[in-house]
């Protein structure tokens, strides 16, 4: 079994994604997108940055492990009348199906970042951008207090350890493993730049709702109270996350939820 596949197709990513639309449409805004260009999104989900990349013209595909996602992808770019939107099934770190050079920009928000093997990931997303195109990552930033690296942070405590030679994804959130990975896919680390950036969640609903949202659609999550439920510290692993979303929660509606989310915005210049 593919674990990593499993964990993205146990779950129903587009529920989180619903809360996520504003800010990938806000990033995108940012990316010198123009007619015709040939974008990668690599670990797209059901699209929330390949879509909008499409509607400013773009000729988009969106990859991604999960076939549930893949599928939704699909439905929204049709839904949409997007032709120049298309999504297929692939795995980052082994992108067998795409030829070299095929792409003027590659753009992975916390996608490629879940892909095993994180050098194959540099290197396959080098190999599939042209010489002079650009990759953009986004990636979560380990121990940062916002709150995806501290429901991840959370939900591992609570999660049984990951076999051995497993590297984190969050290493995705350091700058030296960037170049580092890069580096070795023949970038120079002149090349490479980053900035903090936010993500917002915008949810109709109270925090804990929210968090609900997260418990019975996000993999992570729910592996974490899997694990904690047969431990017997569901309540504990609830407590601390309704805590963490309740504290995170800046909207002053009592029926809206509004939550920042630091991350690590890389551009590598090829
Ligand atoms: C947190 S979601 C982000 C999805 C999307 N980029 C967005 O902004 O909504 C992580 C995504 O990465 C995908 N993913 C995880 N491992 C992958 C891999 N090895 N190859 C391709 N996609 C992968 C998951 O299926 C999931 O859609």
């Amino acid at each position: 079994m593919n674990t990593n596949k499993a964990l993205w197709e146990k779950g129903d990513f587009t529920r989180l994604a619903e809360c996520m639309r504003d800010s990938g449409e806000a990033l995108v805004a940012e990316l010198g997108v123009t007619s015709g260009l040939k974008v990668l999104d690599l670990g797209c989900g059901d699209g929330t940055t390949a879509v909008p990349a499409a509607k400013l013209g773009a000729e988009v595909l969106g990859v991604d492990i999960a076939s549930n996602l893949v599928a939704a992808g699909n439905a929204r770019a049709q839904s949409l009348s997007l032709a120049n939107c298309r999504f297929q099934e692939g795995d980052a770190s082994d992108l067998q199906e795409l030829e070299d050079d095929s792409f003027d920009l590659g753009v992975s928000v916390f996608g490629a970042m879940f892909a095993p093997r994180p050098f194959d990931v540099a290197r396959e997303f080098v190999r599939v951008t042209r010489p002079g195109g650009r990759i953009v990552m986004g990636n979560w930033i380990p121990n940062d207090p916002t709150l995806v690296a501290q429901v991840l942070k959370i939900s591992a405590a609570y999660s049984p350890p990951p076999p051995e030679g497993f590297v984190s994804p969050m290493t995705w959130g350091v700058e030296e493993h960037v170049i580092e990975r890069f580096g070795d896919a023949g970038v120079n680390e002149r090349g490479i730049s980053f900035l903090r950036d936010t993500y917002t969640f915008s949810y109709p609903g109270t925090p804990a709702e929210l968090l609900a949202v997260f418990r019975t659609y996000y993999g992570p999550t729910m592996n974490a109270f899997e694990a904690a439920t047969a431990a017997g510290r569901e309540p504990d692993l609830q407590a601390e996350l309704e805590a963490l979303f309740n504290e995170q929660n800046t909207s002053a509606s009592s029926d809206a939820t509004s939550i920042p989310a630091t991350f690590l915005r890389v551009t590598v210049a090829l």
